[in-house]
C-alpha cells in the first residue's frame, strides 16, 4: 500500500480474443440484459497490454489495429485501472499500451479482452494480490465477456454470460475469421434480436449435448454441425453481406460457419490446418470480406508474459 514503484517496473499481459460456439440468446429481462446459455472458446488472436508508471492515467495504442483504440475514460481497460487502483488504496497514474492484434467492434470480445489484461496486469504492478474471485466479480462489473477472458479455454456461459463453467475439450480446432473494418454495435445487435422476435419471445437458451460431446471427442466435423448463434439474424439484418460470406465459406470447404458473438466478424471451422489455409486465401481473395485471419483454439485466458 502507498509504494511508489521504480521507473523500471512494466508489466505486460496476453489476451486472447473468443469465439461463442453457440451462443443461445433468452428473453430481454428487466434489466436490459439477456439470459445468455452460450460456449466460449478463446484463440489465439491477442493483444498485449503494458502498464507503466506514468504521471497520470494514459491509454495508448499500438499495433494492427492500435489506431482504433480509444484512449479515454471510455475504454474499459481506463474502468478496469481504475477499479483495481481503488481496490488497494493506489493513483491510477499509468500508461497502458494496448497492442491490438483483436479486431475492433468485431464480436471477439477485443474491448473486454482488455479490461480483463488490465485487471490482471494492474494487479500485478501494484503488487495487490487480489483474489481470483474478487478479480472474476470486478470483471464482471465491466462487462459480460470480461470474466471468460481472464479464465480462458472452453467453458460454458449462463447469466449474462458471466457465470462460467468449465467445458471438456479435446484438441485444438482451427478457425479462418473473416474480419471488417466497420464495427457493429453490440447493443444494437441484441435490441434488433428483440424486434426480429417480437415481444412474446420466451424460449429458455440450452446448449445442446450434441456440441458438448462433439468437444470433448476433439471432433470438428460434429462440432460444425451444431454452431449456433442467435444474434447471427440480427447481424446480417443489419448488414445484410454477411449472408454471401457464410456462404462463400461453406462453399469453400468449411465444417460449418456462424457470425463471431454479435458480429461483424465470420467464424469458419476448417477441418484442419491445410483446409484452413485454403480457406483463408479463398475468403482474403473473395472482395467479400476485409481481411481474414487463421486462428486456433482453445488458447489460456489473460497471461503475464513480462
Ligand atoms: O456486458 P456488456 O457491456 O459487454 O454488454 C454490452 C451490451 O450488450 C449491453 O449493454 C446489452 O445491451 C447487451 N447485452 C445483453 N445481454 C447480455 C450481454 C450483453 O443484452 N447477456
Amino acid at each position: 500500500m502507498g509504494m511508489s514503484k521504480p521507473d523500471t517496473v512494466h508489466v505486460t499481459v496476453r489476451v486472447p480474443g473468443k469465439v461463442n460456439l453457440y451462443l443461445g440468446v433468452g428473453p430481454r429481462e428487466f434489466s436490459g440484459y439477456h439470459e445468455l446459455a452460450t460456449v466460449f472458446q478463446a484463440v489465439n488472436i491477442y493483444d498485449e497490454i503494458t502498464v507503466k508508471p506514468a504521471d497520470t492515467l494514459r491509454i495508448t495504442g499500438s499495433g494492427k489495429y492500435g489506431h482504433l483504440v480509444p484512449t479515454d475514460e471510455t475504454n474499459l481497460a481506463w474502468q478496469a485501472a481504475q477499479l483495481v487502483a481503488k481496490a488497494c488504496g493506489e493513483d491510477p497514474n499509468l500508461e497502458i499500451n494496448i497492442d491490438k492484434s483483436i479486431p475492433v467492434a468485431a464480436g471477439m470480445a477485443g474491448g473486454s479482452a482488455d479490461a480483463a489484461g488490465t485487471l490482471l496486469a494492474c494487479d500485478i504492478y501494484f503488487q495487490a494480490g487480489i483474489p481470483r474471485d474478487e478479480l472474476d466479480a470486478m470483471a464482471a462489473l465491466l462487462g459480460s465477456d470480461v470474466p471468460f477472458i481472464l479464465h480462458g479455454g472452453c467453458a460454458l456461459g449462463s447469466g449474462r454470460g458471466d457465470i462460467l463453467s468449465p467445458v471438456m475439450t479435446r484438441g485444438s480446432f482451427h478457425w479462418v475469421f473473416a474480419t471488417f473494418n466497420e464495427g457493429l454495435s453490440t447493443a444494437q445487435i441484441y435490441e434488433r434480436t428483440d424486434e426480429l422476435r417480437g415481444l412474446d419471445f420466451e424460449t429458455i437458451p440450452d446448449v445442446p449435448n450434441e456440441l458438448l460431446a462433439a468437444l470433448a471427442q476433439g471432433n470438428a466435423q460434429e462440432l460444425g454441425k451444431f454452431l449456433h448463434n442467435d444474434l447471427q439474424a440480427a447481424a446480417i439484418a443489419n448488414r445484410s453481406g454477411l449472408k454471401d460470406v457464410l456462404e462463400y465459406g461453406r462453399d469453400l470447404g468449411s465444417l460449418g460457419e456462424l457470425v463471431s458473438g454479435s458480429g461483424p466478424t465470420c467464424a469458419f471451422l476448417a477441418r484442419d490446418e491445410v483446409s484452413a489455409i485454403d480457406l483463408l486465401v479463398g475468403l482474403k481473395s473473395s472482395g467479400l470480406v476485409d481481411d481474414a485471419v487463421h486462428a486456433h483454439g482453445p488458447v489460456h485466458g489473460a497471461r503475464q508474459i513480462r
